[in-house]
């Protein structure tokens, strides 16, 4: 695996609430608190090579060189459903992000992804842009999402955070683009016969919105 391009969050707060997490048990409640919270956690890491640049302020002492965050401005896209369930987290940290929505869902039978909805910021071309989604199985959603953006004009790198990902997953959208790091939680074994991550978490959207 590309260690430049994955990075796994080892924290010991993050894989204790990914366990709790992946609990059949869990409840839809406590589900989508976890994501929320998880997302926070990873966007930490996934903003930690985010560019400074000095400014003046003024202390109640005297004035003062202090560094705030520069260059591009950024833009989380969830892809929908799942990817929803992550956006509140991320925003918490960034709050002036701007949110750009990409709806996505796989063929039951196929596995391939589909676009059935999207709404991108006007000016997502000018921005740096977190894709997020829970689950990377196959990678196709992913891959596809991250080709979606391109067409958009998204330049440099794209970040996209999912909580678990297959190895599969991870080498197709790694091959489908070559300036995407992909940020997770764990690298699971691999896929079932039904392209889910195994051990996984099963079907997140459905978890997260009680559906099924
Ligand atoms: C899930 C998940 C990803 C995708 C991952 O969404 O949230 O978007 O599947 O699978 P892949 O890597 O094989 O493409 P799903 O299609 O179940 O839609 P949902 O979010 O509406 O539940
Ligand atoms: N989508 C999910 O929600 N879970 C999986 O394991 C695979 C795809």
């Amino acid at each position: 695996m590309d260690n430049e391009r994955v990075v796994v969050i080892d924290h010991p707060m993050v894989q204790h609430k990914l366990s709790i997490l992946r609990d059949r048990d869990t409840s839809s409640k406590q589900f989508r608190e976890l994501v929320r919270e998880l997302a926070l956690f990873e966007g930490y890491e996934a903003t930690r090579d985010l560019p400074l640049e000095t400014v003046t302020i003024s202390t109640p002492i005297c004035d003062a060189e202090a560094r705030q965050i520069g260059g591009k401005k950024l833009a989380v896209v969830p892809i929908l459903r799942a990817g929803l369930g992550m956006v509140d987290g991320v925003l918490e940290l960034i709050p002036a992000a701007r949110v750009g929505h990409l709806g996505m869902f796989r063929d039951e039978e196929t596995h391939e992804p589909h676009v059935y909805y999207d709404k991108l910021p006007a000016d997502i071309a000018g921005r740096q842009v977190l894709v997020v989604d829970p689950m990377l199985a196959t990678g196709g959603s992913a891959a596809a999402a991250v080709g979606y953006l391109r067409e958009a004009g998204v330049k440099g790198t794209i970040k996209l955070m999912v909580l678990v990902a297959a190895p599969e997953g991870i080498e197709a959208v790694l091959a489908a683009d070559p300036d995407v790091r992909v940020y997770t939680c764990a690298v699971d074994e691999g896929l079932n016969e039904n392209a889910y991550i195994v051990p996984g978490l099963g079907d997140a959207g459905d978890r997260i919105f009680g559906t099924k």
